[in-house]
C-alpha cells in the first residue's frame, strides 16, 4: 500500500497542505479546542465493525462479535458499537459497570476477567452475566456465590491457555506453559467435568492467544490445538458447546510500511476451522465469538497535539510536545510505533529528524524516536495516529496533568464526549487526616 493509500485507509488525508482526519481539517479542530485532545471518528469504528461483521458471516453465519471494551471505555463508542448489534467483552466489573450503563444488556456481556474475587463473581451472577472462568480453582467459588444468591448455574466458560501465543509484544502474549492466563489442556477435561457436576447446564469456550497480531497465520497452531481440545472435550465427556470463543487480537497497520491484516487469511485460518469440526464432529452448534478491540477502535482516533518546544542541543534536535505518556504510554511502555505526522505540510522543503518528547519528568517519554518530519517550529500541531484502542483507557494524570478531552466527529460535525479533567479532578478523592490540616 502506497503512503497515500495508508493514510486514507485511516481516514486522514492532506488538502492544500493541511491535515483532514474525517473531512476535517485538524488545524480548525486543534485551535476551537484546543490540545493534548483525543480526536475520534464514528464512521471508522462503524466501518471495522462492518468489515469484520462481513467476514464472519461469509464464513460462519452463527457467529458475534463482543468489543474487548479495555481497548476503549468511551460511552459514545460504546453506543455506537451497540446500534451496530455488537456485544462486549470486559474484564473487570468496572468495565461491566459501564457497559450497563450504556443500557447495553446483561446478555450482551461477557466477562473474561483473571484471579476472580468473591466480589467479582458477586456482581456477576447478581448481574446475570456469562462468567469465562481463568482457573480451575475459581469453579467452586463461583458455584457456591450462584447458591448463596439463589440464581441458576446455567453458562459457564473457561479460557483455554494453548501454550503457544502471539503479540506485538511479550506482555501482550497471552499464551503459554509461563503466562498467567487460561487453563492447561490437562486440567480441561477436569474443568468441564466439575462445572457439570456442579450443575452448570450450557457451555462454551474460550482462548485468547495474544494482542496485535498482523500476520494472521500466527493464529494457525494455537487454533489447531484448540479445535482439538474442543473435539477432545467432547467426544470425552458428551458435551455440546454453545458458543467457541476465539478470543481477540487482530493488529492494525501502526507503520506506514505495515499491510492490514489479511481478513481472508484470518476466515480461513482460524474461523472456517470451527465450521468443519461443527460439520464433522459432534460438538454441537455453536455460536462463534470474537474478542476484537483494537481492530476496531485504534484506527478511529488520533491525539492533536502542539509543539511548545524544538531544542537542538547540539548533538539532537528534539520536538517537544504537550501530550506525554500520561496522554498515550503505548511508546514508553511497549516500545510500540505511532505514526506522527505534521497538521500542515505547506512548508515542505526541509526535512529533519526528530525524537518527539512530552513534558513528563522522565527520559522515557518519547512518542515518536529520529521521526523525519519536516522542519518543525513551536506553535505547530501534530497528529499522533492509531490511539484509538489503550489509549485513553490507558492514559493517567501522572505529574498531576488532567487527562485531556475527547472529541467525536460524525458527518463533519463535532462533539465533546468527554471534558477534558481539571486541577479539581486531582484533588477529587484525596482527603487530609485532621490532625495535618
Ligand atoms: N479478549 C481478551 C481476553 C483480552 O485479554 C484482550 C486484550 C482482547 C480480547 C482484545 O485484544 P485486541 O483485539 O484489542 O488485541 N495494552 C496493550 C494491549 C493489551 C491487550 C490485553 N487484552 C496494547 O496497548 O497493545
Amino acid at each position: 500500500m502506497n503512503y497515500i493509500d495508508w493514510l486514507k485507509h485511516k481516514d486522514l488525508e492532506y488538502r492544500q497542505g493541511i491535515l483532514y482526519f474525517a473531512d476535517l481539517n485538524t488545524i480548525e479542530i486543534a485551535e476551537k479546542f484546543g490540545t493534548p485532545i483525543y480526536i475520534i471518528n464514528e464512521q471508522m469504528i462503524r466501518k471495522r465493525y462492518r468489515e469484520l461483521k462481513d467476514k464472519l458471516n461469509s464464513v460462519y453465519k452463527k457467529n458475534r462479535i463482543f468489543f474487548a471494551v479495555k481497548s476503549n471505555t468511551n460511552l459514545a463508542i460504546l453506543k455506537i458499537l451497540s446500534s451496530e448489534g455488537s456485544f462486549f467483552d470486559c474484564s473487570s466489573t468496572g468495565e461491566i459497570y459501564i457497559c450497563l450503563k450504556s443500557n447495553i444488556p446483561a446478555d450482551r456481556i461477557i466477562y473474561t476477567g483473571n484471579m476472580f474475587t468473591d466480589d467479582d463473581f458477586e456482581f456477576a451472577v447478581k448481574n446475570e452475566i456469562l462468567v469465562n472462568l481463568d482457573s480451575l480453582s475459581q469453579l467452586k467459588r463461583l458455584a457456591k456465590i450462584y447458591e448463596k444468591i439463589g440464581k441458576e448455574k446455567i453458562f459457564i466458560s473457561f479460557r483455554f491457555n494453548p501454550e503457544f501465543g502471539a503479540g506485538h509484544h511479550p506482555h501482550t502474549i497471552t499464551a503459554g506453559k509461563e503466562i498467567k492466563f487460561g487453563i492447561l489442556e490437562h486440567q480441561m477435561i477436569k474443568a468441564y467435568s466439575e462445572a457439570r457436576e456442579l450443575g452448570f447446564k450450557k457451555f462454551g469456550i474460550h482462548q485468547h492467544i495474544g494482542s496485535g497480531i498482523i500476520d494472521a497465520t500466527d493464529y494457525e497452531k494455537p487454533t489447531d490445538t484448540f479445535i482439538a481440545i474442543i473435539g477432545k472435550i467432547a467426544k470425552i465427556l458428551g458435551i455440546h458447546f454453545e458458543f467457541v470463543d476465539f478470543g481477540g487480537g487482530l493488529g492494525i497497520p501502526y507503520h506506514p510500511k505495515t499491510n492490514p491484516i489479511d481478513l481472508n487469511k484470518y476466515g480461513e485460518i482460524v474461523l472456517k476451522k470451527l465450521k468443519v469440526v461443527v460439520e464433522e464432529g459432534d460438538i454441537g452448534d455453536p455460536f462463534l465469538f470474537i474478542e476484537p478491540g483494537r481492530y476496531i477502535s485504534a484506527e478511529s482516533s488520533i491525539i492533536l497535539t502542539q509543539i511548545n518546544t524544538i531544542k537542538d542541543n547540539g548533538f539532537k534536535l528534539f520536538a517537544g510536545i504537550d501530550a506525554g505518556f500520561n496522554t498515550l504510554i503505548r511508546p514508553t511502555l511497549y516500545g510500540a510505533y505511532h505514526h506522527i505526522i505534521v497538521c500542515d505540510e505547506s512548508n515542505k522543503e526541509k526535512v529533519s529528524k526528530y525524537d518527539i518528547v512530552g513534558p513528563i519528568c522522565e527520559s522515557g517519554d518519547v512518542l515518536g524516536k529520529k521521526r523525519e518530519l519536516p522542519e518543525l517550529s513551536e506553535g505547530d500541531y501534530l497528529a499522533i495516529l492509531d490511539a484509538g484502542a489503550y489509549g485513553f483507557t490507558m492514559s493517567s494524570p501522572y505529574n498531576s496533568r488532567p487527562r485531556p478531552a475527547e472529541i467525536l466527529i460524525n458527518d463533519g460535525k463535532t462533539f465533546k464526549i468527554r471534558e477534558a479533567e481539571t486541577f479539581d479532578d486531582l484533588l477529587r478523592n484525596q482527603l487530609v487526616p485532621d490532625y495535618l490540616k
